[in-house]
C-alpha cells in the first residue's frame, strides 16, 4: 500500500514537473538541426522561421547544419536527442521519408518516430540544364538522353535528397538512364551546373531561381501541373510532353518522439502565426517558394502528409530500384 502510494506520488510529481516545464518553454537556446549544408533551401527556410520563433518565443533558435548521407546523419542525431523541445529537425519531407529505405544505417521511423510540428514552405522542382546543353525543350532533352544512355549527368544535394529523388522519378517516368553526381547540398551542386561540369538538375525554385533570372542555366519544365508565377514562361512537364511528372519539395519541422504535447502546441501556434504573417509571405515569394497548402501547417496535417509521402517514395524506391551512390 505504502509502496503504491509512493509510486503514485512520484508519477504525479513527474507529470507536474513536465507540465510546468512545458508551460515555461523555452527557457534556453533551441537547436534547430538542418541535415544539409548551409545556404541551401532547407537551411534558408529554417533560418527564416528560426528568426521569427526567436522573436515570438524570446529565446534563440539556432540552426546547426549536420550534413551527410542525403540528410540521414542529422536526422539520426535528432531521433536520438532528448524529447524536451530543445532539439528540433527542419527537413525536406521527401529525403526525410526516403532515408531509411535507402540507407541501411538509418534506424528511425520517419513517420511514427517523430512528432510532426508544421510544414513551413513548398517549392516547385524545375528541370534545368547547363546553358549550352544541346536541347532547347524537354522533348529534345529526353530524346537526347534516350539516345545517349548513362551519358547525361545530373547533380543533386546528395543520395536520397529531394533533388536526387526528383531526377530518379524523371528517369523512371521518361524511361531514360542518366548518371547521378551527388554533392553535400544544392549550393555546390548548382555551382557545378552553372560552370558546366554537370549537365542537368531537378532543382528547387528557391535554389535555382536567382540563376534562372541571371540566365546562367535554362529551365525546360516545372514538375507541377500549373505554371509558376515567378517563371511563367517555363512550361509544366505535362505541357512539355511528360504527363505525371509532379514533385513537390516541402520543408517541414519535427521534434523527437515523445516531446510533450504542450511544447508541440506552443511551437505549432507560433509557426502558424509566422506562416500567416506578411513578412514570411513576402520572403517566401522572393525565395520562389510558397506557404504550405491545405492544413499541412498543423501537426495532424503534417503527419498525414508525411505518411503519404512515405508511401509514395518507398514505392518509387522499390519499383525503380533507386540506390545510393
Ligand atoms: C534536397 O533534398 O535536395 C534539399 O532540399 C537540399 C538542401 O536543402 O540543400
Amino acid at each position: 500500500m505504502l509502496k503504491s502510494m509512493r509510486i503514485l506520488a512520484i508519477t504525479a510529481a513527474a507529470v507536474l514537473t513536465t507540465g510546468v516545464f512545458a508551460q515555461n518553454y523555452p527557457t534556453k537556446t533551441v537547436s534547430v538541426v538542418v541535415p544539409f549544408a548551409a545556404g541551401g533551401p532547407t537551411d534558408t527556410i529554417a533560418r527564416l522561421y528560426g528568426e521569427q520563433l526567436s522573436k515570438t518565443l524570446g529565446q534563440p533558435f539556432i540552426v546547426e547544419n549536420v550534413a551527410g548521407a542525403g540528410g540521414v546523419t542529422g536526422t539520426s542525431r535528432v531521433s536520438k536527442s532528448p524529447a524536451d523541445g530543445y532539439t528540433l529537425l527542419v527537413h525536406n519531407v521527401a529525403p526525410h521519408v526516403a532515408g531509411p529505405a535507402l540507407y541501411p544505417g538509418a534506424n528511425y521511423d520517419p513517420v511514427d518516430g517523430f512528432e510532426p510540428i508544421a510544414s513551413l514552405a513548398e517549392a516547385a522542382i524545375y528541370v534545368v540544364v547547363r546553358k549550352d546543353f544541346p536541347a532547347t525543350n524537354l522533348k529534345e532533352f529526353l530524346a537526347y538522353a534516350k539516345s545517349n544512355p548513362g551519358k547525361v549527368s545530373f547533380a543533386s544535394a546528395g543520395s536520397g535528397s529531394a533533388t536526387h529523388l526528383a531526377c530518379e522519378l524523371l528517369k523512371q517516368q521518361a524511361k531514360i538512364d542518366m548518371l547521378h553526381v551527388p554533392y553535400r547540398g544544392t549550393g555546390p551542386a548548382l555551382n557545378d551546373l552553372v560552370s558546366g561540369k554537370v549537365d542537368m538538375m531537378c532543382d528547387q525554385g528557391l535554389n535555382v531561381g536567382a540563376q534562372l533570372k541571371a540566365n546562367t542555366v535554362r529551365a525546360l519544365a516545372i514538375a507541377q501541373d500549373v505554371r509558376s508565377q515567378a517563371f511563367p514562361d517555363v512550361p509544366t512537364a505535362r505541357e512539355a510532353g511528360l504527363d505525371g511528372f509532379v514533385v513537390n519539395a516541402s520543408t517541414a519541422i519535427y521534434a523527437p518522439k515523445g516531446t510533450p504535447a504542450a511544447i508541440i502546441k506552443t511551437l505549432s501556434e507560433a509557426l502558424f502565426a509566422a506562416g500567416r504573417s506578411e513578412i514570411i509571405a513576402q520572403r517566401l515569394e522572393q525565395l520562389v517558394s510558397e506557404r504550405p497548402s491545405g492544413n499541412r501547417m498543423s501537426p495532424a496535417g503534417l503527419k498525414s502528409f508525411t505518411a503519404a509521402e512515405h508511401s509514395k517514395w518507398t514505392t518509387a524506391i522499390k519499383s525503380g530500384g533507386i540506390k545510393i551512390n
